[in-house]
């Protein structure tokens, strides 16, 4: 595998947290070029927090981590805190970080990591809501071809959604920015909870990385047995659904997720489907087949990779 220059945009959150630890434990495949917040499971101010909270755990203090949108493009904030609790990174005591975030705009950042490397050699991996995607999309439309592809953790179709019958969280948020980004042109692989549905925290897996004994591996568990919680009482299940990490496990083992391309298409109208992501996967319609939809997953692989990644923290 090439070594991959990849740009991490996220809102912190537990399962984001996992991804990015995930996504330190291989310098030798990723080259993560830097890493920006953006307001979703709570707000930014949290979610910027968060983010270097992960990366001085994971021993990055150096990483660049830049602020972006406070706010989805049009609509009033939705945040999760139910699920993720007040910090978004709840179910540990950490002390809060001594990094800073960088000056510059993680959308400028965005835009000038597109334009200063060669076209097609970053990918960008999007964990929470598309707003600073969109933003720089916007700003500078010529960074849609300059992309290697984006691989994002968003939507849903057989299995729903998790926030409306109809939305995943990700693209109910900002419906407009998903919009914007699924209309861009941009190669996209799509996680959708087709996907995470099939990666539950169960008690078996857990043990396997709480074995680990090391502090990373510790701050996962104790991070995990919170967010879990509120899955489990919805669904019933033993352990909940481990959402942001199937992206980056797509960059280090593609071979664990197959799914075919389709069209895909925003709901922004209705009230009643508004975020829903419109999958013709019995391509019933002639519309461009836009996006690459992961819909099975190795989960018992995933969870290894997760294990294997968090032991070499
Ligand atoms: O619907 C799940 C997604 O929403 C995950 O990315 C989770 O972190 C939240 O952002
Ligand atoms: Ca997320």
């Amino acid at each position: 595998m090439d070594r991959r220059k990849i740009i991490i945009d996220t809102d912190p959150g537990q399962d984001d947290a996992a991804a990015i630890m995930m996504a330190f434990a291989h310098p030798e495949k990723l080259e993560i070029l830097g890493l920006c917040a953006v307001a979703g499971n709570v707000p930014l101010s949290f979610t910027s927090r968060n983010l270097r909270i992960v990366c001085e755990l994971c021993g990055r203090p150096d990483a660049a981590v830049y602020e972006g949108a406070l706010k989805p493009l049009n609509r009033p904030q939705v945040t999760a805190e139910h699920v993720h609790g007040r910090t978004g990174l709840d179910g540990v005591e950490l002390p809060e970080p001594v990094m800073a975030a960088q000056a510059k705009h993680a959308v400028d950042f965005i835009i000038d990591t597109l334009r200063s490397e060669p076209a097609g050699t970053v990918t960008l991996c999007t964990l929470g809501p598309l707003t600073n995607i969109a933003l720089a999309l916007t700003k500078a439309p010529d960074i849609a071809g300059r992309a290697r592809e984006l691989v994002m953790m968003g939507g849903g179709f057989f299995e729903g959604g998790n926030i409306t019958p109809a939305a995943e969280f990700n693209i109910y948020v900002d419906p407009e920015a998903a919009k914007i980004v699924f209309a861009s042109g941009m190669p996209i692989v799509m996680m959708p909870l087709d996907v995470t549905h099939q990666l539950l925290t169960t008690k078996a897996r857990v043990a396997k990385i709480a074995a680990l004994g090391a502090r990373p591996a510790q701050v996962l568990v104790d991070w995990l047995a919170f967010f879990e919680r509120f899955d489990i009482e919805k669904y019933g299940s033993d352990g909940g659904p481990l959402h942001d990490p199937s992206v980056i496990a797509y960059l280090l083992k593609p071979e664990l997720f197959s799914g075919r391309d389709c069209n895909v298409e925003i709901e922004t109208e209705s009230e009643l489907t508004v975020g829903m992501t419109v999958v013709d996967w019995w391509h019933v319609t002639e519309r461009p087949r836009n996006v690459k939809v992961m819909r099975d997953v190795d989960a018992d692989g995933f969870f290894d990779l997760l294990a294997e990644s968090v032991a070499r923290l």
